[in-house]
């Protein structure tokens, strides 16, 4: 295969072993870090960390003639066609992620670059904050290569995924490869050092690579301690905790998949807000802490109160709901946390019409808001707030007003997509 050159900034964790595997690849890698020590590691053929089969590989790519090292960075942009930065970004004190490493190794490949004709593509592997990209990186190389981003050099994303302890397996068998990209022609380029690879490429804004990455990390952080939580419970009872999550991932329709992974309104119905309230309380009267378990439902009740106020902040008076049973496709009201905010609404006076065609007796205090069909809603509402995703709903496209606002909690895309006064709840 034809690979680009490779120059490689970072000859850490993340930076030896891309340099080590692209190089197994067959692309011709130059590796460069601010400490000799690790370079001078390199180029004897040793793997500059301590990971499983690194050395062995370091020392095959170095022998074959496709991997070095040096501190000349110039050197090594001008012999390459794409720059990985691999650099550390560390926790300030106060938690902010510190960018020092990344924005100076942003100024020296930019200066390097201000020196070169090619078009050049700099691609950051290190894990940044979302916003990292168009705030320091695009402007630190431009600044100062005195050039232009997408047209005279190119930028990506391509966040790293790998486990310390199986990183060249995980190289080598990615779950998946994300490319985050400003530009077809970068991206394109940064694309062909994964051809083959297993897995799907991902390939979309650099501001949704960078955020892939800590959602992917938080999701790793909230199963250890969600398991570690029930891990709790489980011995206070003198319960086998692994008998019990072996069972738990056995549903791989519920549990290990997609659903309840779409962001969303509240969560209600007759059974999360109950059981939850119930496994908390067991918790207490055990003496266990289980802080993730027990935040839950304030998360959750933080999510109403946006919806709430999302409704009041439009300022109008007239409010219509499509759908107000816990979720579609069912007439159970019971938590409905839509139903909560019509409570409110109703206690501060405002005009509430509701609608949905699930629910045939609803309870008293909401009866007199009841509207016949859609249209009677949408005739007499200035806001319309769409609560659960019955199909009928997507239909309102055609007939809405241009002056009506319209409050989505579950993201009807025809809507989203038609009218100019629209607000979905997370996105
Ligand atoms: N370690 C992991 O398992 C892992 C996994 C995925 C993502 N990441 C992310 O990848 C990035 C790198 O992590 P790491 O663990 O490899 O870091 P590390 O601290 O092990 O290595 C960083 C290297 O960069 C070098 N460096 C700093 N400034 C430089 C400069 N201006 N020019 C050249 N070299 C410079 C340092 O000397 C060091 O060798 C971080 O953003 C991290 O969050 C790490």
């Amino acid at each position: 295969m034809d690979f680009p050159k490779i120059s490689i900034f970072g000859l850490g964790y993340v930076g030896s072993v891309s340099a080590a595997c692209l190089a197994d690849r067959g692309c011709r890698v130059t590796g460069v870090d601010r400490l000799p020590e690790k370079v001078r590691q390199i180029n004897s053929g040793r793997a500059p960390v301590k990971e499983e089969g690194l050395d062995a590989l370091t020392t095959k790519a170095v022998k074959a003639g496709l991997l070095s090292a040096t501190v000349d960075i110039a050197q090594a942009v001008r012999e390459s066609e794409v720059s990985i930065i691999c650099v550390g970004t560390p926790s300030r004190k106060n938690g902010n992620i510190d960018l020092t490493h990344l924005e100076e190794v942003c100024s020296e490949i930019g200066e390097a670059l201000a020196e070169k004709e090619a078009f050049h593509v700099v691609v950051v592997r290190s894990t940044i904050i979302p916003g990292t990209m168009r705030k320091t990186v695009i402007p630190a190389l431009e600044r100062a290569s005195g050039k232009k981003s997408e047209t005279d050099f190119g930028v990506c994303h391509n966040p790293e995924f790998l486990r310390e302890g199986s990183a060249i397996a995980d190289f080598r068998n990615p779950a998946r490869t994300v490319i985050g990209v400003t530009d077809l022609r970068s991206g394109n380029i940064v694309q062909t050092l994964y051809e083959g690879l297993p897995g799907l490429i991902a390939r979309c804004s650099i501001e949704k690579a960078e955020m892939v990455k800590y959602a992917d990390n938080a999701w790793h952080a909230a199963k250890t301690v969600f398991a570690n939580e029930i891990g709790r419970l489980c011995k206070a009872e003198g319960i086998d905790s692994h008998e019990v999550m072996d069972i738990f991932c056995q549903d791989t329709k519920l549990n290990l998949s997609k659903s309840y992974l779409k962001p969303g309104f509240a969560f209600g119905g007759s059974c999360l807000p109950k059981d939850l309230r119930a496994l908390n309380y067991k918790a207490k009267s055990l003496g266990i802490m289980t802080p993730l378990l027990d935040a839950l439902l304030d998360s959750n009740r933080y999510q109403t109160a946006s919806g709430l106020d999302m409704i009041v902040s439009t300022g109008k008076k007239s409010i219509g709901f499509l759908g107000y049973s816990f979720k579609a496709g069912t007439d159970d009201i019971r938590e409905s946390p839509v139903l909560e905010i019509i409570r409110w609404l109703r206690a501060l006076k405002f005009d509430v019409r509701l609608y949905d065609g699930n629910v045939e007796h609803a309870v008293p205090d909401i009866t007199p808001c009841i509207v016949k069909d859609i249209d009677s809603l949408l005739g007499g509402s200035e806001v319309i707030v769409i609560g659960t995703d019955d199909p009928e709903f997507a239909a309102i496209a055609g007939k809405l007003r241009q002056e009506q606002t319209v409050i989505d909690f579950v993201r009807i895309r025809e809507i989203e997509q038609s009218h100019a006064n629209y607000k979905g709840i997370v996105w």
